[in-house]
This record gives structure tokens, sequence and C-alpha cells, in this order.
């Protein structure tokens, strides 16, 4: 079977031939299995956003190549053209690129392109609206007139009213609230669970990769520096730390609290499995 998505050798340099030439993804190798949530970390400027565009093949590999299921996406004009609907890419901050008069446009564009029926675009506009709950009576108002997190729901349903078959966000939660972020990858579960799409989220927070990824593939000075599951990653704290990365404070916590000798897992990375554990423990030590 084909990979979702597979790099082989894939580079990208910026100001290619110029002395400011930057390699901002060198020599990466992964492959992405169809249906997996797949979370990307790196600190600030190690390429994570410069190895998605290449994903649905907004940018063009220097060197290597990427399939979309078997097939190399520069193959010819058609498969790039059809690769943008097949990967579809949710861009950080995507309110920002909202332009239509009306939210309802801005959720059919993208079907509009796809150059479906007017009653397929309709079909696909409300069923993306009412899976990110964006109300019914806002589909005819200026995007412009939403909160900030109504926005960022119109633009990801943007995304997804195409249907695509893979589904990739760019630091999703950026700038939302506590409330926020978590709404939102529960709405990222929610969409793969619903579709059996595969879905790559990047992301700074280890927190949010770890309450939805599979599989965790971390970006180090342009390139893989490590792939697993969450547990198998974030295990490796020195190294991740030496990378800039850190785990989650609450993993801290249960590290500190298992080096004071309490019998605790080290695996924790969400402050409700920590909770869950301390109320368990609390009621062990202090029966009614
Ligand atoms: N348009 C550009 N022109 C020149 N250099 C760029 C451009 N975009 C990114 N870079 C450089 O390429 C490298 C990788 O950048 P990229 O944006 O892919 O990193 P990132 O991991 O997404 O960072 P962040 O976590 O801050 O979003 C960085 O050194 C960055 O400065
Ligand atoms: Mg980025």
């Amino acid at each position: 079977m084909n990979y979702a998505i597979e790099t082989v050798g894939l580079t990208h340099y910026y100001s290619k031939g110029t002395p400011q030439q930057v390699a901002a993804i060198s020599d990466v190798n992964l492959r992405i299995n169809k249906g997996e949530l797949v979370g990307i970390i790196g600190h600030t400027g190690s390429g994570k956003s410069t190895l998605i565009s290449h994903f649905n093949g907004l940018l063009k590999p220097d060197e290597g190549k990427v399939l979309i299921d078997g097939v190399d996406i520069h193959k010819d004009k058609e498969t790039l053209r059809n690769t943008r609907f097949k990967v579809g890419l949710c861009f950080q901050y995507p309110e920002y690129q909202l332009f239509e008069e009306t939210v309802y446009k801005d959720i059919a564009f993208g079907p509009k392109n796809m150059k479906l029926s007017d009653d397929e675009i309709k079909e696909r506009v409300l069923k993306a609206a009412s899976f990110v709950g964006v109300k019914k009576e806002h589909l005819n108002q200026s995007p412009f007139d939403l909160s900030g997190g109504e926005k960022r729901r119109v633009a990801i349903a943007g995304v997804m009213s195409m249907e695509p078959e893979i589904l990739i966000f760019d630091e999703p939660a950026a700038g939302l609230d506590p409330r926020g972020r978590k709404d939102l990858i529960e709405l990222i579960k929610d969409y793969r669970k619903q579709t059996g799409s595969t879905v790559v989220v990047v992301s700074h927070s280890m927190e949010d990769i770890a309450c939805m990824a599979d599989r965790v593939i971390v970006i180090n000075n342009s390139t893989v520096a490590m792939q697993g599951t969450v547990d198998e990653v974030y295990s490796r704290a020195d190294e991740l730390r030496s990378m800039g990365l850190n785990v989650p404070e609450i993993t801290e916590i249960f590290l500190g609290l298992r080096k004071k000798g309490f019998d605790v897992p080290a695996n924790v990375y969400t402050v409700e499995q920590g909770a869950e554990i301390l109320k368990k423990l609390a009621s062990g030590r202090c029966p009614e």
C-alpha cells in the first residue's frame, strides 16, 4: 500500500544561488500512513512550515521529491493541480486569508474552484459550517463581522469543504485562549475520526500534540531528528531539550515526583491525565 505522504531526500533552499542561501529543509525522508494523525514539532526556524508547504506542492523541491499516494506531485501539471485539492493546507492564522463578502462565499471558494455543481457546493458548505460550529445565520454575514475564533473556524471550514484526503494544519491553535485551543484540538480529532482522513498538525505545544497525535515527527536543524509514538519521543526529554523543545510542564512535575520516590507514571503529558492520577493517588492515601 502507498503512503499518504512520502518525502525522499527533500531539500529546499531559500535565496538559492545568493550569499544568503539557506537550506530551510535538507534531506528530509519521512512517511505518513493513510488515516494517521501526525504531529510535527520543532524549534522556531527548524523548517516545519517549509516542509508542509511541500506537501501540497506550494513549494517545489530543489532536491528530492514528494509522493502523495505513491505519485510524485510534480510529475506533470495535472497531477500538481489535483494535489492542491487532495491535500488541504490550513496556514497559520488562516483567518487573515478570508476575503469574500460573505461567510458562505468564503467556505464555497475551494469547492467552486473544483468546478462542482451549485447543489454540491451548497451541500459541502453547509456540512463544513455545521462541523466547525459556524451558525447558519452567520453564513450571509461578512466574515469580518465575526469574532477572531469564529473567523478561524470559517477559514478551517473553507479547507474542509474541499474534502481533502489529507488535511494539514500549521499551528491551528496559535493565539487562541486555553478554551479555544482545547475546542480546536477536539475539532481536529473529531474530523479525523469522522472522515478517516490523514491529518498533519504542526504545533509548538507539545501538550496539544500529545492530546491528539498517533505519531510525532521532530524537526531539528532542517531535517528529521526523531520520530515515533508520543511515548517514544517524549521519553527522550534530554535530547528534546537540547533541540530547544521542552516536554510539557505537567510531564516535568511527574518526572520530579518520581525522583522524590512517588510511584507515578513518567508518561503524563496533559493536565487532565495528571489530575486523574493525582485524584486516584489522593483517594488511595486518604480513605474516607
Ligand atoms: N521566504 C523566506 N525567505 C528566506 N528565508 C526563509 C523564508 N521563509 C523561511 N525562511 C528561513 O527558513 C528557515 C525555516 O523556516 P520555517 O518558516 O520553515 O521554520 P518553522 O519551523 O516553520 O518556524 P516557526 O516555528 O517560527 O514557524 C528559517 O531559517 C527561516 O528564517
Ligand atoms: Mg512555521
